[in-house]
């Protein structure tokens, strides 16, 4: 089997938030001071200048610029750094371009000259439209700017917009939960994005832990949470994700899929298929802003992904979608035959987790509930 080349999309990483959350362990940092919008987009082209050996003829299929909090950067900014790759790499004629961007940095810059500067899809942090859990959640905008923002992305005409939600909260009751839903339905968002609060290691949070709900009360809002966005007509499509039909978010779709992504900016990863060198690497980027803005040379780190990896790593992305998986796109994917999971898929048939066509593998509703188990076949 040889490794056919997926997709190419860009992930863009803007380091800088007003303040950190305490629950958040991405890559980023409170401001301080002026932000080197200027230093830091000439780096970013010099940086993706740097990749463009991994381009292989392609075309840019979808942008995603997070962070952090890229709405911190003036839409001439972002201008500037759509332009700029453009000049390096064409874009598909339909390319997605996603930006995060958070309900308090409202004004800082419209969301219509974002959307003039080439972006067609935000993705606003809404976490909760409770005063309580904004606060505890060290938010820096509230409920009202929450709704307001929303709205301006609909006047804004882009083609699709998200809502981050977040549930599981401190002290979260049931009626809480059901009651962001409720309103971030109402403003009828495309595409909801509905994570489980986790508390991850070197977060405030992990140092100082909060009342969690418990988990009944983390299964009833789960499970109610679900049914109430499906009769809502939010197809659930992958873990936390949901859209309207054709609403689907397509540069995480490219990342499930085992598709592939140059990363720019501090700490960006990327994953590179070379069909002719039968490889498939994976890329990291300078994590401190410091040593970025000061790289002469942007790759931090590259790594294999040896082809004993491939199935599990494929598998990882591949089962958090709802959709059958293709056999030809596995082996199109790794470069492998689908013979090579044959047993490992086998016993997950025989316990109810997966079936299984001639063409197609699919995840049973048990399946969805014990992924890792299934996964455990392959390390
Ligand atoms: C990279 S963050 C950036 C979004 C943007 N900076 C903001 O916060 O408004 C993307 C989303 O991940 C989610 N998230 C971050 N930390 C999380 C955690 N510990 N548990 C669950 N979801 C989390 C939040 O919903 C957040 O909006
Ligand atoms: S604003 Fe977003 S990226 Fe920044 S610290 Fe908070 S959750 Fe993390």
């Amino acid at each position: 089997m040889i490794l056919q080349l997926p997709p190419l999309s860009l992930y863009v990483h803007i380091p800088w938030c007003v303040q950190k959350c305490p629950y958040c362990d991405f890559n980023s940092h409170g401001q301080h001071g002026e932000l080197p919008q200027q230093q830091y987009i000439d780096a970013l082209l010099a940086d993706l200048q740097a990749d463009l050996a991994y381009v292989q003829d392609r075309k840019i299929h979808t942008i995603f610029i997070g962070g952090g909090t890229p709405s911190l950067f003036d839409a001439s900014q972002i201008q500037r750094l759509l332009d700029g790759a453009r000049a390096l790499i064409p874009f598909e004629d339909d390319i997605e371009i996603t930006m995060e961007a958070n309900p308090g940095t409202l004004e800082h810059d419209d969301f219509s000259a974002y959307r003039a500067a080439g972006v067609t899809r935000l993705s606003i942090g809404v976490q909760s439209f409770s005063k309580d859990k904004l606060n505890l959640l060290g938010r820096i905008h509230n409920e009202d700017e929450a709704k307001i923002a929303a709205q301006k992305a609909k006047q804004a005409n882009y083609l699709s917009f998200n809502l981050d939600l977040m549930h599981g909260l401190p002290n979260q009751s049931f009626a809480e939960a059901m009651h962001d839903i409720d309103t971030a339905t109402a403003l009828a968002p495309p595409h909801l994005s509905w994570y489980q609060l986790t508390i991850e290691p070197n977060t405030l949070f992990h140092s100082k832990p909060p009342q969690l709900p418990d988990d009944e009360n983390l299964w009833q809002i789960y499970e109610q949470g679900q049914k109430k966005l499906a009769e809502l007509g939010y197809e659930q499509y992958e873990i936390s994700a949901y859209a309207k039909p054709g609403f689907q978010c397509r540069h995480n779709l490219n990342y499930w899929q085992f598709g592939d992504y140059l990363g720019v900016g501090c700490g960006a990863h990327g994953k590179i298929t070379l069909p002719h060198d039968n490889r498939i690497i994976r890329t990291v980027k300078i994590k401190h802003p410091k040593g970025y803005l000061a790289a002469q040379n942007y790759t931090f780190e590259t790594a294999d992904v040896i082809e004993e990896d491939r199935p599990l790593e494929y598998l990882m992305n591949r089962l958090r979608l709802m959709t059958p998986i293709a056999k030809t796109e596995f082996e199109q994917r790794t470069g492998q035959s689908a013979d090579v999971i044959k047993v490992g898929m086998q016993k997950s048939i025989e316990r109810g987790l997966l079936t299984e066509t001639d063409t197609h593998w699919q995840l049973t509703p048990k399946g969805h509930m014990f992924v890792n188990d299934l996964l455990s076949q392959f390390i």
